[in-house]
């Protein structure tokens, strides 16, 4: 049943039982209303509701007939296809057809998404099943998750985590609050451990939650950083970025850019084709090389654990590792990319 869920990007979900229960109320009283968990980019939606779905079902005698977990953002089908094809948004046809195939079910070959709908929500008559839409981002995917939300809420607990506020007239909704300062402290420390980077002083986690707050996925990118830069220059640099959590996060990503290896740059440009939910080593490998990476194994090894080290690709701790981008990393990428074009464009026009 837990295999259905993405593998954990965090060693240790930091949070009080109290958050856990938020959910776990809901899904036990809740009445299958819908239920959108709800916060801005990197806050943890995704890594809460995985949470409370482990907590809560190895905490209850209810066992569901069906977890369907899908991401809005997904590679296309197959490896060959996704890496030949550019990296594009999950259409509304893609995300039913993964829920389908996680039923057992073809619904690509019917004509219509409706159609698609009404036979998810057939299989699912009967059963009590869990749907699970992560990663909603904008007003078309709002619109895409409640299309869904209406067609199977009769027959599943459907519960969504969005970045967009969505509206619905009988859904719960659920804010994911920032860490606690404890919390935050708690989190900075774990990671400073997990990188190896010695005795930080409490202080410097002070500092760095006074400028940045309980964000876990500035706080990770943040903390990695210690590893090259003196906390003073880290904090410096926030400091001088901290009018908006916009141009903070910008900041934060362009430093830990400027921390890696040219071979380690074109490598995480490599890794745009990553599916969301992750790769072990052999797919990881082969979407490099699909886009044109030429490296041997051990360089690749060590250039991926350079990136691991400043927390620009995230790492599962149970063997075998999956590898995954967080959305926030493809979103930079994506800037990245799109200057890089921009300059090759120039370069072109200027040879013309
Ligand atoms: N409570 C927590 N304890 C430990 N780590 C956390 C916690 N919440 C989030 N993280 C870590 O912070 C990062 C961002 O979390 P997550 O991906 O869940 O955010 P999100 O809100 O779903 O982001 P997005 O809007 O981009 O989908 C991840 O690396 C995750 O492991
Ligand atoms: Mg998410």
């Amino acid at each position: 049943m837990l295999s259905s869920l993405p593998a954990a990007t965090y060693q240790q979900w930091i949070g009080d039982e109290s958050e856990l229960a938020r959910i776990h109320r809901h899904l036990s009283e809740g009445g299958g209303a819908p239920l959108f968990v709800t916060g801005i980019g990197g806050l943890g939606k995704t890594s809460f509701l995985r949470e409370a779905l482990v907590t809560w079902l190895e905490a209850s005698p209810y066992k569901p007939d069906h977890l369907l977990w899908t991401t809005v953002v997904q590679p296309l089908v197959t490896l060959d296809s996704r890496l030949a094809a550019p990296r594009r948004r999950h259409t509304f046809d893609q995300l039913l057809a993964d829920l389908g195939a996680q039923l057992g079910l073809q619904v690509n070959a019917l004509p219509s998404n409706e159609r698609k709908l009404q036979m998810l929500a057939r299989a699912l008559r009967g059963t009590s099943s869990i749907v699970v839409i992560d990663n909603v981002e904008t007003p078309d995917e709002a619109t895409m998750a409640l299309s869904i939300v209406d067609a199977l809420s009769s027959v599943a607990q459907v519960l969504v985590t969005t970045r967009y506020q969505i509206l619905h007239s009988t859904g719960a909704s659920i804010p994911v609050r920032e860490l606690s300062e404890k919390h935050a402290h708690q989190l900075l420390r774990l990671e400073a451990a997990r990188l190896q980077l010695g005795e930080v002083p409490e202080e410097v986690f002070a500092n760095f939650y006074r400028l940045l707050g309980g964000h876990p996925h500035a706080l990770k990118l943040a903390v990695a950083q210690l590893a090259h830069l003196p906390p003073d220059a880290a904090l410096r640099g926030f400091q001088t970025h901290a009018a908006s959590s916009q141009s903070l996060f910008h900041y934060i990503y362009e430093t830990a850019w400027s921390l890696l290896s040219p071979a380690a740059q074109d490598v995480l440009l490599g890794l745009w084709v990553l599916p969301p939910q992750g790769a072990g080593w052999e797919d990881l490998r082969l979407a490099f090389q699909a886009g044109g990476g030429m490296m041997s194994d051990e360089e690749l090894l060590s250039h991926v654990a350079e990136l691991a080290a400043l927390n620009l690709i995230q790492t599962t701790a149970d063997h075998p590792i999956t590898y995954s981008l967080h959305r926030l990393t493809y979103n930079y990428l994506s800037y990245k990319m799109g200057l890089r074009e921009a300059a090759t464009g120039d370069e072109a026009d200027e040879q013309v």
